[in-house]
C-alpha cells in the first residue's frame, strides 16, 4: 500500500503537518510506503483553464505537480492537510485543487480508479471545531464525487497558532495515529 500527504501550510513543522505526519506514521506501522508533499516548496500554477486535459489525458503545465499527479494516481491513500485562512483552505491547497481539473472528465466524472482512501486534516486558529464545517465538508464532497475517493476520516487541530503545538494534544494525536493504523481495514 502507498499512502501520500499532501500538505497546504507553509510552516513545515505546523500544525497541519504536524496531523499528517502523525496519520502517515500510523500507515507506515501498519506495513504502507509514505511520502510528503509540501506544496509550498513546489513550483507550479494555477489552472490556466486552457481545456487541454479534456482533450487529453493529462495537464498541459509541465510543473511540479505533475509528479505529484502521478503520485496520485499510485497512491492508495491520500491524506489532504491544509490550514484555514480567512476562512478557507490555504491558496496553495486551492490553487492546487483547481489544477486537479485535469483528473476528471468533461462531464466531470473522475478518470482515477474509484476508491482511493482519503483522509481530510484542517487546521484552524479558532477553538471550535465545527466553526468551519462547511469548509471540510465541501471538501469531502469534491473529492469523493470528483476523485472517487472513499473519505474515511476528517481531523481539525482547533485553537493552535504556533507551529506544531497541537503535538500537546494528545487525543488528537492517538487519532491520527490510529486513522493511519486502520485507514484500509
Ligand atoms: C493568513 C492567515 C489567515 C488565517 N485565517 C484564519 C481564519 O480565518 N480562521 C481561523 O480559525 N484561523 C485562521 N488562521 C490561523 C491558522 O489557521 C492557524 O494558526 C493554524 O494552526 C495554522 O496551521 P499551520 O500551523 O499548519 O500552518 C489564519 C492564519 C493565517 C496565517
Amino acid at each position: 500500500m502507498r499512502v501520500i500527504g499532501i500538505v497546504g501550510s507553509p510552516r513545515k513543522n505546523g500544525n497541519t503537518n504536524t496531523v499528517v505526519q502523525q496519520i502517515l506514521e500510523g500507515a507506515a506501522e501498519a506495513g504502507a510506503e509514505t511520502s510528503t508533499f509540501l506544496l509550498n516548496e513546489m513550483n507550479y500554477r494555477g489552472c490556466q483553464a486552457c481545456d487541454y486535459c479534456k482533450s487529453h489525458e493529462k495537464c498541459k503545465l509541465e510543473d511540479d505537480l505533475a509528479e505529484l499527479f502521478d503520485e496520485i494516481a499510485k497512491a492508495d491513500g491520500i491524506v489532504f492537510g491544509s490550514p484555514i485562512y480567512f476562512g478557507q483552505f490555504s491558496g496553495q491547497m486551492r490553487l492546487f485543487l483547481d489544477r486537479c481539473y485535469s483528473l476528471i472528465n468533461r462531464d466531470f466524472s473522475p478518470r482515477l480508479p474509484a476508491g482511493k482512501k482519503a483522509v481530510v486534516v484542517g487546521a484552524q486558529g479558532i477553538p471550535d471545531p465545527t466553526a468551519f464545517k462547511g469548509v471540510y465538508g465541501e471538501f469531502e464532497g469534491q473529492i469523493s464525487q470528483f476523485a472517487g475517493m472513499d473519505v474515511k476520516d476528517t481531523l481539525v487541530a482547533a485553537g493552535y497558532h504556533a507551529p506544531g503545538e497541537v503535538k500537546d494534544n494528545a487525543e488528537l494525536m492517538l487519532k491520527a495515529k490510529n486513522t493511519g493504523l486502520n485507514l484500509f481495514k
